[in-house]
């Protein structure tokens, strides 16, 4: 117990430390001190989350929030993360074009900042919950809302530390895996997911970015599809920093399979990832054994997380069967939460306390330093890293792989396809080993390796503008330049359109446009360039009025 107080006290900062002191009422710390019962059984589940670098969190609702004082007493003692059930929504962040009411989201990050809580955002691009003017809009004007709604709202909070994380898109896919056609999707394809990371990135650089669903917790074809989207978006440079699975369970239907396997699989790609939403519903009436069951529910996912270094934490869906969305959503279905309507805690709430407390680990051997580590396959964007297993006095369970000194990923074999890279570019890769209890070896020796030429030998492509007005541009000529030192057949450059912007015009080259991002091709009669040869195409765009922005980020492979 003192031990645990101690750590916790190293780990967190002043105010932490004060509360974790509130939490030692003297007639406690002597019951501790006296009794051979671990104290640990009484503390709130935020301690042992904290004592694990974990967060366990739960969404809170305005209404009782302002209302009662054992909602608000639960919520500040037992979480250390909190986020807006509803409060941050499009709805009501921003229910009709450009009239912002920020009263329920403030009220939720002023409570989490009165009790050292860190705030999830919830959320910015979703099918649900937005107000009927964005669903009707043109392409360009919807462009236009999405640009104006996520700097806007988490440009609010941005230099606020308290909110750390956004879900930037919610809800994307169908269950067979196949892209939901919300309006986001039939209005602007799917490059709307892209270009929604993109602005929150550009609104908050320091926020973690995450993308969240349902029915994604086990290997099944959605979260396959989730996993693909995840791995692709990021290999284009995308910032997906998080993957958020929901949870929303129900004891009727099982619990799914393979949950830690498809953690770790995302965290491969180099993403954290998190419970997001959990509740457990059971068909109503609640009885014993439905408790019993529902209280294995919880602590599987506890578990799974705690088992997944990548995993940040699991937040509930509310905490009190008193304030729940499963009553009013799956009729006849309820009790899906840890403390029942009077706020008494059920087995659940002993099954979240216990998993989170676990068993305490006495390992303080860490892994040996993995060696030979070397890199092949070196391509102009990956390199296929391997080395030699670390062995433990318990067991290794993992890697990470560090370029220069961030953790760019994690395996759980002696291999790692480092993916993303630039062409004609040297990277420095290190790995570690991990074990159970969290311990991590020395670094292995660095191996440097240098990525190829861009297809084609290398090329670059240079825009000049050549007129402007209030409503559009001519770009013109856009100078393509084969860099390498063999001839191309072929270019292809990739620029970024801002929000809102069409292009009316193209001459000398194939344009397509994805999203934000436009893609010009050679023509048959402009592809061939000899080593340092140029060629050049032109575009014509329209702009809504006044806003003076031109394209920006040209490349060329
Ligand atoms: C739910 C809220 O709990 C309800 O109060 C509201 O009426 C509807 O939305 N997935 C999500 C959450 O991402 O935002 C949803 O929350 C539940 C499903």
């Amino acid at each position: 117990m003192l031990v645990t107080i101690a750590r916790r006290i190293e780990n967190f900062g002043i105010e932490q430390k004060v509360s974790a002191m509130r939490w030692l009422a003297p007639v406690a710390l002597l019951a501790t001190l006296l009794i051979a019962t671990p104290a640990q059984a009484a503390e709130p589940l935020r301690s042992h989350a904290e004592d694990r670098g974990k967060f366990i969190g739960t969404a809170l609702a305005t209404t009782p929030l302002a209302g009662e004082a054992a909602y608000r007493n639960i919520a500040a003692a037992q979480f250390n993360q909190i986020t807006a059930e509803n409060a941050m929504k499009w709805e009501d962040t921003e229910p009709s074009d450009g009239n912002y009411t920020f009263a329920g989201a403030d009220q939720i990050v002023a409570f989490a900042t009165q009790n050292n809580q860190t705030v999830h955002g919830h959320t910015l691009v979703w099918h649900s919950q937005t107000p009927g003017w964005v669903q009707g809009l043109s392409a360009a004007a919807m462009r236009t809302a999405m640009q104006d709604h996520i700097a806007t709202v988490v440009g609010r909070y941005a230099a606020n530390p308290v909110v750390t994380s956004w879900d930037v898109v919610n809800e994307a896919f169908n269950e067979d895996g196949t892209f939901r056609t919300s309006f986001w999707y039939n209005t602007l394809g799917q490059g709307y997911i892209a270009e929604a990371f993109r602005l929150a990135r550009a609104a908050d650089p320091n926020a973690r970015l995450c993308i969240n669903d349902y029915n994604v917790e086990g290997i099944n074809a959605k979260s396959t599809a989730l996993y693909n989207l995840v791995s692709s978006l990021r290999s284009q440079g995308v910032p997906v920093d998080c993957v958020g699975f929901q949870a929303h369970l129900a004891t009727q239907y099982g619990f799914p399979g393979q949950v830690q396997q498809n953690l770790q699989r995302f965290a491969d790609l180099g993403v954290e990832v998190r419970f997001t939403e959990l509740d457990v519903r059971i068909v109503m009436p609640r009885d014993a054994a439905k408790d019993a069951t529902q209280a294995t529910y919880f602590r599987n996912i506890i578990n799974a997380c705690n088992a997944v270094t990548a995993c940040s934490g699991v937040t509930l869906w509310g905490f009190t069967d008193k304030h729940s969305w499963v009553p009013d959503t799956f009729p006849s279905e309820g009790a899906a939460l840890i403390y029942d309507a009077n706020y008494a805690t059920k087995p659940a709430y002993t099954a979240v306390h216990d998993a989170l407390a676990g068993p305490p680990s006495n390992d303080t051997t860490p892994p040996t330093t993995p060696t030979a580590l070397t890199a092949s396959g070196t391509t102009s964007t990956s390199t296929n890293l391997s080395w030699t297993a670390s062995t433990d006095n318990v067991g290794v369970v993992g890697y990470d792989i560090l370029r220069g000194s961030s953790v760019v990923g994690t395996s759980t074999t002696t291999s790692f396809t480092a993916s993303g890279l630039s062409p004609s570019t040297t990277y420095q890769f290190q790995v570690r080993a991990r074990d159970a209890a969290g311990l991590t070896s020395p670094l292995s020796g660095a191996v440097s390796v240098t990525t190829g030429p861009g297809s084609g030998g290398g090329c670059t492509a240079a825009a000049t503008t050549q007129t402007q007005w209030s409503t559009g541009y001519v770009i013109q000529p856009v100078t393509v330049t084969n860099t390498g030192s063999a001839g191309i057949s072929g270019w292809t450059v990739t620029f970024t359109l801002p929000a809102g912007h069409t292009i009316t015009g193209h001459w000398n080259a194939a344009v397509t446009v994805s999203g934000s991002t436009v893609t010009a091709k050679n023509m048959p009669y402009n592809g061939t360039l000899a080593a340092n040869a140029s060629t050049s195409f032109g575009l014509q765009a329209s702009r809504p009025n006044g806003n003076t922005a031109l394209p920006s980020g040209y490349s060329c492979a």
